[in-house]
């Protein structure tokens, strides 16, 4: 169905009845109405106490301050269009590229130690964000129980955990461990982890934390009821992490502790270095606040932000925002001028995320995007409806706005096939399937590098199924010093190195 052009008005009989709400239910739906959101309460009338308290108890959550100013910015007016328009030239940005000589490899064994020397002084957490909606892969549960080992069932989770202990071990020091989840996803996750006992990692140092909400609003600026009794509400992008952490007094526990270096990265990608040495090691010797990595985009128009510097400072460009010229241009030996794809796998200091949390508790922080979505909403009768196509916007922040805001900032080259296998979509491009492949690729490589056999098919890919611990191997070397020797795979068949 299409979207429900709603009215901005109070419910049928005048001033919504409040009686039976506490005063701060009470209180919330009076600022409703005060900000124009009376569409809101369009099912007033027909709810009953215990609806009307929970629509209430969600209006008295809202910021309307903020949404008004989204608003503003973003479906109405002409600060949409000022909000994006940045200024300044574009240029490719600078960046530390994979080491191609011995004395480049040589330095990065020194990145290496230096890292490690960091983790094992305690001064590194591990940052994994779950707590997106998952709606391309249209899984019933949150991104992280996700089940994509190919032999054992392993689940996305037990991935992130099982590298984070794996790393811990070798440096002989707790790493910590955080988990941003949203208001939808939080509680299955937190239930889930307990259930299988944080997979190894010391429960004392995982924190599993909550991001912000925000409404989603309709073409008109009214906020958008998914139900009678409910608003639509969507997590306020990887942005808020930041507000997340600082609100959940994380940044004061990890500082407290000695912590000063967050590694951050996806749920969703379970090729990612969770804690890497080198890039920390990188992002320590450079004094940098926050550190990116990326890689080489597989063609001008691959949907991936690219690290580029505008009036003297790096950034990281969305795709849809890269001028077509520019996401085309070639130097002269014909390879892409913005090449640079960012993975969202970044090294944070931590007093430069307590800096930004301060300056958006004074007004500043991340900018927000607009995001036109399906948004289910209620029908005529207030039941949700799945409309037909895109009926609302959504608001959310990027976590890489973060990196113009740094004094310091650094972009360094990892390998696709290394480090970026993402599982994004049901099928094809970005899927399950796409990412196994990969990780058969890696694990395949590791054990012929060691002397083991693999048996290959026609085309190159691997016949059979390999599934590789991190606990077992973090790499190449550790899986050499343990795979027995002789070791052969047979066609078709199973692997499984635990
Ligand atoms: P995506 O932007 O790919 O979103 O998130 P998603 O929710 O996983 O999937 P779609 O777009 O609905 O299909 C990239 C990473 O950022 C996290 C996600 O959990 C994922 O690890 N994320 C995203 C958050 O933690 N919070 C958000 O508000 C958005």
């Amino acid at each position: 169905m299409a979207a429900r052009k709603a009215k901005a008005s109070a419910p049928a009989g005048g001033a919504p009845d409040l009686s039976g709400l506490s005063p701060d239910e009470a209180a919330g739906v009076r600022r409703a109405l005060k900000a124009g959101q009376g569409s809101t309460l369009r099912f007033w009338d027909k709810l009953d106490l215990a609806g009307r308290q929970r629509l209430a108890a969600q209006l008295a959550g809202i910021d309307y301050d903020l949404v008004k100013r989204l608003i503003a910015e973003h479906v109405s007016g002409s600060g949409a269009a000022a909000a994006k328009a940045p200024a300044g030239k574009l240029e490719p940005s600078p960046v530390d590229r994979l080491p191609a000589s011995e004395d480049e490899r040589r330095a990065e064994e020194r990145f290496r130690e230096a890292g490690e020397d960091a983790i094992r002084a305690g001064r590194v957490a591990a940052l994994t964000v779950a707590g997106g909606q998952g709606t391309r892969l249209g899984y019933d549960g949150p991104k992280g129980c996700y089940v994509f080992g190919p032999v054992t069932g392993r689940t996305l989770f037990r991935h992130h955990a099982e590298k984070i202990l794996a790393v811990s071990r070798r440096c002989g020091r707790t790493i910590p461990w955080l988990v941003m989840t949203s208001d939808a996803n939080f509680e299955v996750t937190r239930d889930y982890l307990v259930r299988e006992r944080f997979f190894g990692v010391d429960p004392a140092a995982v924190h599993i934390f909550q991001q912000g909400m925000l409404p989603a609003s309709d073409r008109a600026g009214q906020l958008i009821l998914e139900a009678a009794d409910r608003l639509a509400m969507s997590p306020n992008g990887h942005g808020g992490t930041i507000q997340a952490l600082s609100d959940a007094g994380l940044l004061d526990k990890l500082a407290a502790q000695g912590v000063d270096t967050i590694s951050y990265f996806q749920v969703d990608n379970p090729l990612v270095r969770a804690v890497d040495p080198v890039f920390i090691g990188r992002h320590i010797a450079a004094s940098s606040e926050m550190s990116i990595k990326v890689l080489k985009k597989c063609g001008p128009l691959e949907k991936v932000g690219v690290a580029v510097t505008r009036g003297g400072r790096i950034e990281v460009i969305e795709y849809s925002d890269l001028p077509d010229e520019l996401a085309h241009a070639r130097d002269a030996k014909g390879e892409l001028l913005y090449w640079a794809g960012s993975i969202a796998i970044h090294v944070f200091s931590v007093p430069f995320l307590a800096r930004l949390a301060g300056e958006a508790k004074r007004g500043g922080g991340l900018p927000y995007h607009r995001a036109e979505k399906a948004v289910p909403c209620a029908d005529a009768e207030g039941k949700t409806a799945k409309p037909d196509g895109k009926n609302g916007i959504k608001f959310e922040c990027f976590i890489f706005d973060a990196l113009p805001l740094a004094r310091k900032g650094l972009v360094v080259e990892t390998r696709r096939e290394e480090e970026f296998a993402p599982i994004k979509n049901a099928t094809g491009e970005d899927s399950a399937e796409s990412c196994r492949k990969m990780l058969a690729d890696e694990w395949a490589r590791w054990i012929e590098a060691a002397g083991g056999e693999v048996p290959r098919r026609a085309d190159g890919t691997v016949d059979g199924r390999i599934e590789v611990s991190p606990l077992y191997a973090l790499d190449a070397a550790e899986l050499a010093a343990k795979l027995p020797a002789g070791f052969r795979m047979k066609p078709g068949s199973d692997v499984v190195l635990a």
